[in-house]
């Protein structure tokens, strides 16, 4: 039986010694090197090979990273379980990131970064966080794990999500009637959904014609997401006063695009979070192991919902 690695030589390394010591008996495959494919069971990778076909007995293929809206779904044959990576190290870095750009919207960093062009020495109002909603599009892991970061600050808590949610300290919104009154109550706006035919575009005029005026957006979802030219008209127009963004569409953002020179824009490349070795080697680990006992998978995908 053999697990294929499919990724970066560097974080390959780290996986292989700790799958020796962990699980000996597996047979760890890198990029390149021979394997019957007979044997493979098990995959990771960021996207779906085209030769995926060839191992008929793959059981589970692993995503390396959080999302799976990279995989084309139609790729991976029928009875192959999709697992997203939850891992300790990228729900780290998400709470650490989401807790930046609140607090760089709220205190109002993009604007002193203008200021500061100008070697202009002028305070600005802030609300106290108490009088900042901040809410959140997506109630998951990674939403639930940067909520838990805030609550010290005391900035009312919000989010939305498909299901009904019942979460301590914030006020939960579910599915399209739910989506309005969530809004018209958020001054940032936190996007942390998954990429899916529903999602797709949800960051658009009508969405941000439903904030209150002069709210914020931290974006750290997928680019597609996001209506690009929607934002930059919300900003110029005062509808929005800020935006931080960790995903674009396209990514790298070409150089003549007008967001990276947006004086109320901020943008780092698709950094928020990234799959750590270490840890993602155990978490993989973790579930090859449920998998052999026939226990549930962590992160396993819903192939209908598509995520
Ligand atoms: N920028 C980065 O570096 C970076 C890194 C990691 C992840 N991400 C992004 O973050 C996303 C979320 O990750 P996660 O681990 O927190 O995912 P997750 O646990 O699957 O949570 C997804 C959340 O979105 C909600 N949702 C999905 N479709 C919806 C819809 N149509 N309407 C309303 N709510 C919907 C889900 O609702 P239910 O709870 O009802 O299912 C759930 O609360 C990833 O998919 C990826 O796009 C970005």
């Amino acid at each position: 039986m053999a697990f294929l690695f499919n990724s970066d030589a560097a974080r390959g390394a780290i996986f292989r010694e700790i799958f020796a010591r962990e699980l000996p008996d597996l047979q760890f495959v890198g990029p390149g090197q021979p394997v019957d494919p007979d044997k493979v069971r098990y995959l990771l990778t960021w996207t779906v090979p085209a030769d995926i076909s060839r191992y008929r007995n793959l059981e589970v293929l692993f995503s390396i990273g959080a999302g799976i809206d990279q995989f084309k779904q139609d790729s991976v044959p029928e009875p192959v379980a999709v697992v997203r990576m939850v891992e300790d190290g990228i729900i780290r870095m998400m709470q650490e990131y989401v807790t930046l750009g609140i607090l760089t919207l709220h205190r109002e960093m993009l604007a002193y970064r203008e200021l500061q062009k100008q070697c202009a020495w002028q305070p600005l109002a802030v609300p106290q966080a108490a009088r900042r909603r901040i809410g959140f599009l997506g109630l998951g892991i990674l939403a639930q794990a940067a909520i838990e970061r805030l609550k010290p600050f005391q900035f009312p808590l919000a989010g939305w999500s498909r299901s009904k949610k019942q979460i301590d300290g914030v006020t939960c919104h579910h599915g399209t009637d739910g989506l309005a009154a969530f809004l018209a109550e958020t001054d940032i706006l936190v996007c942390l959904l998954p990429l899916t035919d529903e999602t797709r575009g949800i960051l658009n005029a009508d969405l941000f014609s439903q904030l209150p005026a002069g709210a914020r957006l931290l974006h750290v979802g997928r680019g597609a997401h996001l209506d690009q030219t929607a934002l930059i008209e919300a900003l110029d127009h005062g509808r929005l006063a800020a935006a931080m963004l960790d995903v674009t569409d396209p990514e790298p953002l070409p150089a003549e695009h007008p967001l990276w020179q947006h004086p109320k824009v901020a943008i780092t490349p698709h950094i928020a979070s990234v799959t750590q070795p270490e840890t993602a080697a155990h978490s993989v680990i973790e579930n090859i192991r449920r998998h052999l006992a026939g226990k549930n998978l962590i992160g396993l995908v819903d192939r209908t919902r598509g995520y």
